[in-house]
């Protein structure tokens, strides 16, 4: 077999083999389940939904009580909702337990209690992915498509080095074409229970012991020691929107300034009297000032607006800033806000300042 020497789609031949010997390999080294046992797709269905919750060994209990209380899918259909969830109880994310519970109902009102036969069909159930769908059909009707969880993304990027994103669109479409080039149509059912099963033994996460492999040196991730940077998973970042309004008090040429400290961006630098808020503010009146100084101190003062809005982008955060100038007469005797002080002008040049802030001095001529 030469399989992925150079991330190579594998020809029709090397596709045989590698079945023979995934299948050779599971028959002698799978663990009997129950689920594995029968072709009932109800039954199917519900060891799908609970593995998608907890791994095989908290799964099983569950697995038990649910098709010994709810032997068929008329019963759970039958079935008070509380019930259900308690018998869920433990698994955590119920509105999964509701969804099955929904579902059951709508494969007794539409479809008389049986199940859709193919994996387009069974799609159009409410809550089946492609993947469970694409299990019961392969598991229950013997239809040959490839049911791709975790375990099988990893699987497939290793032995055939593939090192596209497995969560980016273009990555999952090269795994899927992949997967169903390799799908045994004889024995679609064994092909995906063995998938999944050598990820879940052989080809673990963490640590896999590729000198017992089968693969051994033709898997691509064990020649070029890559099993630790394959499947490649690039986790979008989110990126948090937030609204900051600065007041740049300033009184004799001198500007109000404070450390920023705690830990929240730009710890150990300067920077003005902040106000958070949750939306764009346009005007000081939309922040809903409650501090009794600052309260004063705007009263006391000449307010003007930068009219530019500033956007600022950190790795986890986009900001949005804008700024005023609190101008306060020479001959007010005012207090600052807790923590803050006047600065002069040279001393505000040499501060540690984000930034922003020197833009914002330089922009608006003060540096
Ligand atoms: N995880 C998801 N589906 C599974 C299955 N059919 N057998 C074992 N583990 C699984």
């Amino acid at each position: 077999m030469h399989i992925s020497e150079n991330n190579l789609i594998p020809d029709d031949f090397e596709v045989i083999d590698f079945n023979r010997r995934l299948k050779s390999w599971y028959l002698e080294n799978h663990r009997p389940l129950p689920w594995r046992e029968t072709k009932d797709p109800y039954k199917i269905w519900l060891s799908e939904v609970i593995l998608q919750q907890t791994r095989v060994a908290q799964g099983l209990p569950y697995y038990e009580r649910f098709t010994e209380q709810y032997p068929t899918v008329f019963d759970l259909a039958a079935a008070d909702e509380r019930d259900v969830l308690r018998l869920w109880q433990g698994l955590g994310y119920y509105s999964r337990a509701r969804n099955m519970h929904f579902t059951a109902r709508q494969v007794v009102d539409e479809y008389k209690g049986n199940f859709p036969q193919s994996a387009e069909k069974l799609l159009k159930l409410k809550g089946l992915g492609q993947y469970t769908a694409a299990a019961i059909a392969a598991f229950a009707f013997d239809e040959a498509v490839p049911a791709i969880d975790g375990n099988v993304y990893r699987v497939m990027s290793r032995i055939f080095g593939i090192q596209s994103d497995m969560l980016s669109n273009e990555g999952k479409k090269e795994f899927a074409a992949l997967a169903r080039q390799l799908v045994s149509k004889e024995d679609p059912a064994t092909y995906n229970q063995a998938m999944i099963e050598f990820g879940a033994l052989q080809c673990v996460p963490a640590s896999p012991n590729c000198t017992v492999c089968i693969f051994g040196d033709e898997c691509y991730a064990n020649a070029h020691q890559m099993q630790g940077q394959l499947p490649v998973k690039i986790k979008k970042l989110t990126v948090k929107q937030r609204f900051l309004n600065y007041f740049i008090i300033k009184q004799d040429d001198k500007l109000a300034m404070h450390e920023r400290r705690g830990r929240d961006i730009w710890t150990g630098l300067y920077d003005f009297f902040l106000i958070e808020s949750n939306a764009p503010a346009s005007a000081p009146d939309d922040l809903a000032i409650t501090d009794p100084v600052f309260q004063n101190l705007l009263a006391k003062s000449r307010l003007t607006e930068v009219l530019k809005l500033y956007s600022h982008i950190l790795t986890h955060q986009r900001l949005q800033v804008r700024f005023w100038w609190l101008e306060i007469p020479e001959t007010e005797r005012i207090d600052l806000p807790p923590g803050m002080a006047f600065y002069s002008h040279e001393e505000v040049e040499v501060l540690p300042k984000p930034i922003l802030i020197d833009t914002i001095l330089r922009e608006e001529g003060y540096l």
